[in-house]
């Protein structure tokens, strides 16, 4: 008989990637709480999506706080698995979620709030360094500490790279000029948001991915700026003005940029420049990829995601 399906705690299920999480637990079947903050309730666009949670019929909400002791160890003890998604700003109060697990006693499994580069295995420069450091602060805790965890290291999210091509300020793909970070040619990895929802859940229940990070590094979702370029050429059936900017200007635009601009010019730096989510081999001593293991998941690709803007 199929072991029953853990139960997930959702903490950040009304965030940016937090959402997709949630839908996804609860559409897999496992049996989903999302810890939610009362105050957020009032707000007219997060209201609807908990009341949307709510309706789905798979989804229980539990108030709670990352401030608020109680309700987190109140929380956890309902379930089995904790997915945390909580903001870049809440990175370091993880230790707070650490605590209550503690506490609670009963978790099976720890995902802290990751969802992008392999923090342990980069080369980025200020301010990306710092926001960096507390991803990893709260690997070494939960290592510490002996709680099973995955780390989720899924890489861009599309929908932040790829609507505009990752072009500043811009709100479309381009269709005249494109700037490049670097020359171009580091390999780079965008996948859709469901997807990284889908493969997240997935990995609750496996024991391969136990203390391992889950990389979501599909074949087709992975390429060099450079082949995003032409692939969106192809699409729109003509060539864009090419400006290329060298890894030392970047550099110096960081230098010379205010918050945030210099932090979002700073992971792209690591990103395109250094090729940080590619430059390395996943070993199975630490981790496993996702679209191996799960070969069933029909993931979006990014050529079927660029038609959306064609
Ligand atoms: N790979 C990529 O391209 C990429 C891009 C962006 C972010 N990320 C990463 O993805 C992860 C999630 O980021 P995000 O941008 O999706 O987050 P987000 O949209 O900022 O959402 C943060 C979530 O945390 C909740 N939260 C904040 N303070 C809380 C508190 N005191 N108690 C309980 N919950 C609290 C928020 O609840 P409320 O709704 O109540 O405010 C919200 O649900 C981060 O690790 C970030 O670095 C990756």
């Amino acid at each position: 008989m199929a072991a029953e399906k853990s139960k997930i705690l959702v903490i950040g299920g009304t965030g940016y990637i937090g959402k997709f999480v949630v839908e996804a637990s609860a559409k897999a079947g496992h049996p989903t709480f999302a810890l939610v903050r009362e105050s957020t309730l009032a707000d007219p666009v997060k209201g609807q999506l908990v009341e949307s949670f709510k309706n789905s019929g798979g989804v229980t909400l539990v108030h709670g706080d990352l401030n608020d002791h109680e309700s987190l160890v109140k929380a956890i003890k309902q379930v089995d698995v904790v997915i945390s998604t909580v903001g870049n700003m809440q990175i370091p109060d993880q230790t707070k979620i650490i605590a209550a697990i503690k506490e609670a006693g009963n978790v099976k499994r720890f995902f802290p709030s990751e969802f992008g580069t392999d923090v342990d295995r980069q080369s980025a420069v200020e301010p990306a360094s710092s926001a960096f450091v507390g991803k990893k602060q709260i690997r070494r805790a939960i290592e510490g500490e002996g709680i099973p965890f995955t780390y989720v290291a899924c890489n861009c999210f599309a929908g932040y790279f790829l609507p505009t091509l990752v072009q500043p300020g811009a709100t479309a793909p381009p269709r005249d000029k494109v700037t490049i970070l670097g020359d171009g040619n580091a390999k780079v990895v965008f996948n859709e948001e469901h997807d990284i929802g889908t493969y997240t859940i997935k990995a609750v229940d496996d024991p391969t991915t136990l203390n391992k990070i889950l990389y979501i590094k599909p074949l087709k979702n992975t390429c060099s700026f450079n082949e995003l370029v032409s692939l969106w050429e192809k699409k729109i059936g003509k060539s864009l003005d090419k400006t290329y900017v060298p890894g030392e200007q970047v550099l110096k635009l960081i230098q010379e940029s205010g918050f945030p601009i210099n932090l979002i010019l700073a992971i792209n730096h690591s990103i395109f420049v250094n090729g940080d989510l590619t430059n390395f081999e996943i070993e199975p001593s630490f981790g496993v990829e996702a679209s191996e293991l799960y070969p069933d998941v029909k993931y979006t690709t990014i050529e079927e995601y660029l038609d959306r803007f064609v």
